[in-house]
């Protein structure tokens, strides 16, 4: 299985600071966020993995991680030029993934506590199709939202009006190799973003996506609050 980071993205709701590196970068507890990813990518037995940046802040990402050796790691990297959505961002992995090899795509800014090594393990051994982590929030309009029928996932619509249930689909996620043809079936969003609930969505169309929740804490630290609850939660781990 390869890993997938995704660490690009304007960042805009933690502006100021976003001006001037990228979110990613950041600090949570005693590392930069993206420590985060790469720990759980290992500590899941992902160990070959690409990292997805935009431009801003590039050279700082290769300074920090290097090789990725001391995380036990062969991190490689590519640079995407322009903001294109995190399916826009996943389909430049097409190239690092075999053919018939499958995927665990982190999201960088999502900080979590669970360890995926039992998912990743049952997925790998699973013939095919896609699987999503949710998690239960307060703010379910913030996220995209499952629609659950006989405990399977017939829909996710992202950041409803609505919401069908108090779930968010957390950006971790883990797909078998046909992800990448899904992708160029894509048309962008009315945000103009290729978004990956399409292609979690072609996935249920085809009663291929999977679920399982999280069971320990879970943010997506791309606001200011969920920064500093993920700091305060971090600050003085060792994540080695
Ligand atoms: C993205 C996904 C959304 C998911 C969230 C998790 O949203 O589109 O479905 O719930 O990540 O962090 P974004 O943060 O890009 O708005």
């Amino acid at each position: 299985m390869k890993g997938i980071i995704l660490a690009g993205g304007t960042g805009t709701r933690l502006r100021p600071m976003t001006n001037i590196i990228n979110k990613h970068l950041l600090p949570v507890g005693k590392y930069p966020m993206i420590h985060y990813a790469i720990h759980k990518m290992t500590d899941a037995g992902v160990n070959d993995i690409l990292l997805i940046t935009g431009k801003q802040s590039a050279g700082i990402y290769a300074e920090y991680i290097g090789s990725g050796e001391a995380f036990g790691a062969r991190v490689s990297y590519r640079v995407q030029e322009h903001a294109g959505g995190i399916a826009h961002a996943l389909e430049m992995a097409e190239a690092f993934v075999a053919p018939r090899e499958k995927l665990l795509v982190l999201l960088g800014d999502n900080l979590f506590e669970d360890s995926l090594r039992l998912a990743v393990e049952e997925f790998c051994a699973r013939g095919e199709g896609a699987h999503v982590f949710l998690k239960k929030v307060d703010d379910p309009k913030a996220y995209g939202v499952p629609e659950i029928v006989d405990g399977r996932i017939v829909k996710i619509v992202e950041k409803p009006d609505t919401p069908s249930c108090d779930y968010a689909v957390t950006g971790l996620y883990m797909y078998d190799s046909s992800v990448f043809d899904i992708i160029r079936t894509l048309k962008p969003s009315a945000r103009g973003e290729m978004e990956i609930t399409d292609v979690n969505n072609v996935y249920a169309r085809q009663g291929k996506l999977t679920h399982s929740m999280l069971c320990g804490w879970w943010t997506d630290a791309g606001t200011h609050n969920a920064l500093l609850e993920a700091g305060t939660r971090m600050i003085g781990r060792d994540e080695a």
